[in-house]
């Protein structure tokens, strides 16, 4: 796949196959994590990789999905659960007050990356981190930012163009709609 084509067909994805994410694929995706650009390339970020089917368990009542759906249609359904959670933490022994920002591009490159590798992804910051916090055992001075949900994909998302709403929806058949405002209209000016 070139490089255009992952930015466009990666998709949020909700609904995963049984099929687990072989370890060395998820620290994979760590490793294009660790060279995301880091404001003053300070490196507070670190992650957790879960992958045992008994953690996987824990961590997926602590995890919500997909507000803008009604309540039914919200939660991956029994077998199509995630198979893998990447949780990024900060270090707050490490001082960086644009750590948010390293978040976001750290994230987005294990997200293109699960792409490369057919495997889709839930960037999550909707989820009660002090609960996996107390779970994981992890120290007071990790701050818990998102977690990634990873698997291979059972559900299709495409993107549509936006009319009224940024709500996105799932049709008749399961397949999921993301409204994407149109490239004339988020080109502000040109000089
Ligand atoms: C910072 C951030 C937090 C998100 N949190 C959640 C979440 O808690 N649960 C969820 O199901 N999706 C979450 N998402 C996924 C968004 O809903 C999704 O990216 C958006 O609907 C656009 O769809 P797309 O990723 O397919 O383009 C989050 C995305 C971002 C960037």
């Amino acid at each position: 796949m070139d490089f255009e084509e992952i930015i466009f067909k990666r998709r949020t994805i909700r609904r995963f196959k049984k099929e687990p994410v072989a370890l060395e694929t998820l620290k994979k995706l760590i490793d294009l994590a660790r060279v995301a650009p880091m404001a003053r390339n300070i490196q507070a970020l670190e992650f957790i990789i879960v992958h045992s089917v008994e953690i996987r368990k824990k961590i997926f009542p602590l995890v919500n999905w997909a507000g803008s759906l009604p309540e039914d249609q919200r939660t991956p359904e029994k077998g199509r659960e995630p198979t893998a959670y990447i949780i990024v933490l900060v270090n707050t022994k490490i001082k960086n007050a644009y750590v948010d920002f390293d978040v976001g591009a750290a994230v987005e490159n294990i997200l293109l990356g699960a792409v490369n590798y057919g495997i889709g992804s839930c960037w999550m910051g909707s989820i009660k981190a002090e609960n996996i916090k107390k779970l994981l055992k992890i120290p007071e001075y990790y701050n818990i930012k998102h977690v990634i949900s990873l698997g291979y994909p059972d559900e299709e998302s495409v993107i549509e163009p936006y009319k009224d709403s940024f709500n996105y929806w799932k049709d008749d058949v399961g397949q999921m709609h993301v409204p994407k405002r149109a490239l004339n209209d988020i080109i502000f000016k040109i000089f």
